[in-house]
């Protein structure tokens, strides 16, 4: 992995990761580069036939992994998950609160309960992940890593759910930056641009437009889970001893333009848009 030719193998040797959504997608690569670079990786979703494989996957690498089921919703599940990790992998240092929901969805046709839905999963399930996470952290002095995405900061048509809980989620990392500082712990966001061959990719870009996706952004490519991954190694290292509060951009800088050219791919292939847009 490209990232143990940058840093130490060893950088994370002996410390606890606990990353929600662990099972796939770009979590599952943020669990791989920390768990090439030694870390202990604990994941939770809510299918354990799927953490299983992904743990496989893990293990495979040599990392010592916990996988317990846990739906963000439920900070009860939450707590378990992350004592289990405690009990067999050592105290979390790092959590990485990746689990979301998303789907594309006009805003007069999206019922309540669907808009209540993406903000369980998105934001309250971020609070709970922080939340239950803050005695282990508070004990290490660790690192709180959210996922964001360009919906927090402009708006995205079809998103109104997701631009909602994506915004919450930067003030909420904001807000426990200014609040727990003064316990050690940091807290910072990272906004994944479009990520090649993942979930969230599937649901907003109609299939067989990565080329035209690549050229709507300024880097003229997607971005990799390693693209993230090698992120949020930077954020849960030292060498980010003294960020706390901020919100990186992975983006190539999709979101330089704000989101018109996104509604243009999105529209050729969305499925649930108003007949007059
Ligand atoms: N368009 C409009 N509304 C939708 C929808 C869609 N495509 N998909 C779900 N909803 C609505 C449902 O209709 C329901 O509302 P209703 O009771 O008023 O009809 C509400 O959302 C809850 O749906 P449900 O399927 O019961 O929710 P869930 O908790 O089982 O699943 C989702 C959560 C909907 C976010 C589901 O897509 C999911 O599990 N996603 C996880 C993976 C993912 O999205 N990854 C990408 C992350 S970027």
């Amino acid at each position: 992995m490209e990232i143990t030719r940058i840093l130490a193998r060893d950088l994370f040797a002996g410390q606890t990761v606990f990353i929600t959504g662990g099972g796939s997608g770009i979590n599952l690569g943020i669990a791989k580069n920390l768990a090439a670079l030694g870390a202990n990786v604990a994941i939770c979703g809510r299918t354990q036939e799927k953490l299983d494989a992904a743990a496989d996957e893990l293990r495979a690498m040599g990392a010592k992994v916990s996988a317990v089921a846990a739906d963000v919703r439920d900070i009860d599940a939450l707590k378990a998950a992350m004592e289990a990790a405690r009990e067999s992998l050592g105290t979390i240092s790092v959590v990485v609160a990746g689990a979301a929901g998303n789907f594309p969805a006009a805003a007069e046709k999206l019922s309540s309960k669907g808009f209540e839905t993406v903000v369980d999963i998105d934001l309250v399930g971020a609070f709970n992940t922080a939340n239950a996470a803050f005695d282990q952290l508070r004990e290490t002095k660790g690192s709180l890593i959210f996922i964001s995405a360009g919906q927090a900061f402009s708006p995205y048509a079809w998103q109104v759910h997701v631009c909602a809980a994506k915004a919450g989620i930067d003030n909420m990392m904001r807000t426990l930056a200014l609040e727990w500082g003064r316990f050690g712990i940091r807290a910072n966001s990272i906004v994944p641009g479009p990520i090649k061959d993942t979930e969230g990719m599937k649901r907003l870009a109609p299939p067989g437009m990565d080329d035209k996706v690549a050229q709507a952004v300024p880097l003229k490519r997607m971005g990799t889970v390693d693209d993230i991954g090698q992120t949020a190694c930077f954020l849960a290292s030292p060498l980010a001893s003294y960020v706390s509060g901020s919100l990186i951009m992975v983006d190539g800088g999709q979101n330089l333009e704000g989101s018109g050219r996104w509604t243009e791919l999105m529209a050729a292939g969305i499925r649930d848009k108003s007949d007059d847009m």
